[in-house]
């Protein structure tokens, strides 16, 4: 079973930041999941919501900021300092790190509740740029989104993100040209993910924090689990 660290480590550190990303390397995840959004200048930052509020404490629309106003904040208001400053960091602060490690990363294109021009051509020139595209996952609630980005290149592996029940969810993945379900593990079932490996897809559910949930799911034929908890999940799994 293969072990995706949710936003890094997000159940141990400050979520979709640097410390949280190393730490689910240092445990031994294959991968890491991360959320892109765009800045008010263009900047790819790496932060799961439309809004800075709950993971810095202050106030604001990334797609209203700059880079400049975005990188003065600290993204570990949750874990209250102890971990020292954590800035939401961009992209290709990221990716440039990813390209040290043996990592694979799971870009998830946060383009769900607002339009973020060309964002799927910005991703795809980044991951050119360091080397990652043999790397990389794209996946999004956005499934207009994964098209585009299969329509700059047909290579880029992508996986539909969902978080209800869909109508034969490998029938519809492979209608918009996905390779991959990313669904909420509730919605999961054993005909999916027999259907699914089929049909060559893989399966990783997200997000997986329970030990009895991860075993089931690893019975259940899934290729991986996206988890909080990298750490425990390695252990059960190793
Ligand atoms: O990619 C899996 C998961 O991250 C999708 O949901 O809301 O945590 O971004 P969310
Ligand atoms: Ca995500």
């Amino acid at each position: 079973m293969e072990i995706y660290g949710h936003r890094g480590s997000a159940g141990t550190h400050p979520e979709n930041t640097m410390i949280s990303f190393q730490e689910a390397a240092r445990v031994g995840a294959i991968g890491i999941e991360l959320d892109v959004h765009m800045s008010k200048d263009g900047e790819l930052m790496v932060i799961h919501d439309e809004k800075v509020d709950r993971t810095t404490g202050q106030k604001g629309y990334i797609k209203d900021m700059t880079y400049a106003q975005i990188r003065k904040l600290d993204a570990s208001y949750k874990f209250k300092k102890k971990y020292g400053a954590c800035p939401i960091p961009s992209l290709a602060e990221v990716l440039e790190w990813i390209a040290t490690t043996p990592l694979l990363v799971n870009i998830e294109l946060k383009n769900n509740v607002f339009e973020y021009r060309n964002l799927e051509l910005v991703v795809l020139n980044m991951l050119y740029h360091y080397g990652l595209k043999d790397r990389v996952i794209l996946s999004s609630f956005n499934h207009n989104s994964l098209v585009r980005a299969k329509s700059f290149d047909s290579t880029i592996p992508t996986a539909i993100l969902y978080s209800y029940q869909l109508f034969e969810p490998w029938t519809y993945a492979q209608s918009v040209g996905a390779d991959a379900l990313h669904p909420n593990f509730r919605t999961l079932n054993d005909v999916i993910v027999s259907a699914a490996q089929h049909d060559r897809l893989a399966v990783r559910p997200y997000t997986v924090n329970n030990a009895d949930k991860a075993t089931e799911l690893f019975q259940m034929g899934c290729d991986a689990i996206i988890t909080d908890y990298p750490e425990k999940m390695r252990a059960l799994f190793s």
